[in-house]
């Protein structure tokens, strides 16, 4: 049986083969160290799993639940979004729980975009964005993002192309793969960007409480939710990937379009996760100080990693990730492949993100001091 033709265009997801084969090499007897991937390894806080065991003492929790969520998990976000971004969103409207943000990108795809609408997509960055748009059939466009201009789109530049086909906007800032920062500014052009060219805009933003101390929320600028929605997740901020809990924000008009899809994919998120979620949210400031200690710690292996590697990088990035300049001339996958191969150490290649993240790796802050320093030895030994 032949599978459909927007298969065709999808290929698997990079990490899916590359850990396959990172899977065989460990069967065979390698001691391969994965650095390659941001799952966080640390544990949630404390009161999460006390909340979802509480919950699991209840009767009548294993229903399907709201396709809204817990009103109680809405406020919960509302909360953490006035609190830690100083934005104010209605939590009977504005907000839709999510199972992880990566979903969002699909439901968001699937609510706004007919086939052949165009797409504008950051390269390099997330690979979701590209694979679901041509899952859906609609056309993706890639604008630039170079090291020289901190990763931010050349607004002027793109504005001088034709644009009319153009629907949707991905950008995410922090930015995955670079780690690089928003600015208020850079907020305010975008949203000005996409209100003078009929865009809807979509911040994909996990990565803001990440070695960030400024978190900053696309929906802060003055008039944003007219164009603008938010995708947010528990997976980084509070170490919940595998939970599946993330967010989207925006306009009561909007949030309504993609629950319209999402209700009718799922049927809510079960009792005792949402609970968990809301514990997280509710946690302490000094919950993101203790983390970011710990990633601190871990960045600066990192880096010495980058150095042994005789790559530079930009020592004021967010996020889970050092984003690292090979040498010139040395190629991304050649690269990786050589350090998997003879170091038995794997790690992503900047290519995974785009053909501007060519002449870049990515080493992750989601392993142990003691692994990295493992890693970092392993390419110190290499070198002498
Ligand atoms: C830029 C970006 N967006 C979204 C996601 C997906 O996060 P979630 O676990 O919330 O689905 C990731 C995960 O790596 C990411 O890097």
């Amino acid at each position: 049986m032949a599978k459909a033709n927007r298969l065709l265009q999808v290929q698997e997801y990079y990490f899916s083969s590359k850990l396959r084969e990172v899977r065989q090499l460990k069967a065979e007897g390698k001691p391969i160290i994965n650095i390659g991937i941001g799952s966080p390894d640390l544990d949630p806080p404390l009161a999460v799993s006390r909340a979802m065991q509480n919950a699991l003492e209840q009767n009548d929790i294993h229903g399907y639940q709201s396709y809204q969520g817990l009103p109680e998990l809405r406020s919960a976000i509302a909360s953490f979004y006035d609190k830690h971004y100083k934005v104010k969103v209605n939590p009977e409207n504005e907000i839709l729980p999510l199972m992880g943000s990566k979903e969002g990108i699909m439901h968001i795809s699937l609510a706004f975009l007919n086939t052949g609408d165009e797409v504008l997509l950051p390269n390099p960055g997330y690979p979701t964005y590209t694979s679901v748009t041509k899952l859906i059939e609609a056309v993706p466009v890639y604008y630039d993002l170079k090291e020289e201009n901190d990763w931010f789109p050349d607004l002027e530049s793109l504005a001088k192309t034709d644009l009319s086909k153009v629907k949707l906007m991905w950008v995410s800032y922090p930015h995955m793969p670079t780690g690089s920062k928003p600015t208020k500014e850079l907020f305010e052009q975008l949203v000005a960007f996409a209100k003078l060219h009929k865009i809807i805009l979509v911040n994909d933003n996990p990565y803001s409480f990440i070695l960030n101390e400024n978190p900053l929320s696309i929906l802060k600028i003055k008039g944003a939710k007219e164009v603008a929605m938010e995708l947010n997740s528990l997976s980084k901020t509070f170490n919940m990937a595998g939970w599946r809990v993330g967010m989207v924000l925006g306009s009561s008009k909007n949030i309504k379009s993609v629950l319209q899809v999402k209700s009718n994919m799922d049927s809510g998120m079960f009792y005792g996760i949402q609970k968990g979620a809301i514990a997280a949210l509710q946690s302490n400031p000094i919950w993101f100080k203790n983390l970011n200690k710990i990633y601190e710690r871990r960045r600066v292996i990192a880096w010495k990693i980058a150095e042994t590697l005789n790559c530079n990088y930009d020592s004021d990035s967010a996020g889970l990730f050092v984003w690292a300049k090979l040498p010139k001339g040395v190629e991304s996958e050649k690269m990786a492949d050589m350090l998997l191969y003879t170091n038995n150490v794997f790690l992503a290649p900047g290519t995974i993100f785009g053909s501007n993240g060519e002449g870049y790796i990515r080493i992750s802050l989601c392993v142990s001091e003691e692994v990295l320093q493992e890693v970092l030895d392993r390419f110190l030994i290499r070198d002498h």
